[in-house]
């Protein structure tokens, strides 16, 4: 697999997988060379739009009868097992979009298939390679406000995001699933491990059948605690979405990410203010392109790997202990328990 420009395929022709095709688009060293849709309408549009000439509606047959690296799923969690499965029995490498399942058990068959053939399991966990985080991340390994001991991460607006997504006001499993995941992914990254989680839900906009806030209280590995909340029914002027704010105190220090995605950075007896404002790729557009940025930087970082020049960020292990705190925040709700994070696991 080393050297040469990686040829992948893309699965799932949905939503978000635009961003996906024109991140390819960005990065070097690899390119799409076949997308696949159940709707075989959607995987010719794409075709089309994107200068993709192999176009497949059954991914069994695409994998079958196309020379490939790797393969992107971007298709929703119910079909992620078995996709997931099926390229591992090809030997490829395989990158999964988030959540990676809706069952702990599931997403472990799957991290278990992807180890016994051997191939690179990616997890597509792109708001930990949002600029501010990336920013975040260095800070806090260059010690800049020394050992962190409490983290807040904030993700609320009241953006309508069920126009371009409408199956998220039918799950009932929602903001947990779709952004709590994101969020608890770079605590882990940002923080370390978590030992037990504490969670509150509401469901507050009419119509929408999963909760669309929650609040979780994180005590770390390390001892430090952290407190992520999240809405999808908050009356903000100006819109901040789709903006994450982050206030991480250390021992000799604090750092803030705003909305205007500025990183202030409390030390030393001074205040820094460093942009995390990432370049707007060509066919992106404020205020998204913090998100689509963090596509680019992902899937450079996929080429990394598939080049054996890093190790994966988020794997596909990792990640099974991101999806555990996320499962755990609904027992944690439902039971009014403080769960022990390591015991839910055994249990499941
Ligand atoms: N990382 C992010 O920032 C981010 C943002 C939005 C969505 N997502 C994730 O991306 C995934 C897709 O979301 P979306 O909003 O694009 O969904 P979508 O419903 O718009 O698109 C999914 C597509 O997959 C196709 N599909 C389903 N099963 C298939 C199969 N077996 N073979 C081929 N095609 C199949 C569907 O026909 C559909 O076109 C979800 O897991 C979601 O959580 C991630």
């Amino acid at each position: 697999m080393a050297g040469g420009v990686k040829r992948g395929a893309l699965i799932g022709c949905g939503f978000f997988a635009r961003n996906h095709l024109h991140g390819w688009q960005d990065v070097e060293g690899a390119e799409i060379v076949a997308v696949c849709d159940l709707d075989h309408e959607k995987a010719q549009a794409v075709g089309r739009e994107f200068g993709i000439a192999g176009v497949f509606d059954d991914a069994a047959r695409m994998l079958a009868e196309t020379d490939l690296d790797f393969v992107d799923i971007a298709t929703t969690p119910p079909s992620h097992r078995s996709l997931v499965e099926l390229v591992c029995r090809h030997g490829l490498a395989v990158i999964c979009q988030k959540p990676i399942a809706d069952t702990y058990a599931e997403a472990r068959a799957m991290v278990e298939a992807a180890e016994a053939a051997g191939v690179p399991f990616l997890i597509h966990e792109n708001f930990r390679w949002q600029l501010g985080f990336v920013r975040i991340k260095a800070a806090l390994d260059a010690g800049r406000i020394g050992a962190p001991r409490f983290a807040r991460l904030s993700f609320r607006h009241g953006f309508d995001v069920y126009a371009t997504q409408p199956y998220l006001a039918t799950i009932e499993r929602f903001v947990l699933m779709d952004v709590g995941i994101h969020l608890y992914d770079v605590l882990r990254h940002l923080m370390g491990e978590v030992s037990h989680l504490a969670c509150e839900t509401a469901s507050l906009r009419p119509g929408v059948a999963g909760e669309d806030s929650f609040t979780s209280l994180l005590r770390h590995s390390s001892g430090a605690v952290s407190v992520v909340d999240c809405s999808f029914a908050s009356t903000i002027h100006p819109e901040p979405f789709p903006a994450t704010l982050a206030w991480i105190e250390g021992s000799t220090g604090t750092l803030e990410l705003t909305t205007d995605l500025r990183l202030h950075i409390h030390a030393a007896g001074e205040k820094v203010v460093e942009s995390a404002d990432p370049e707007v790729p060509a066919w992106g557009a404020r205020p998204w392109h913090t998100i689509q940025d963090s596509v680019i930087r992902f899937q450079a970082h996929v080429v990394d790997v598939l080049n054996g020049r890093a190790e994966p960020q988020p794997s596909g292990r990792d990640n099974l202990n991101t999806l555990a705190l996320t499962l755990a925040s609904y027992d944690a709700m439902r039971e009014r328990q403080l769960i022990d994070i390591a015991q839910w696991q055994e249990r499941q």
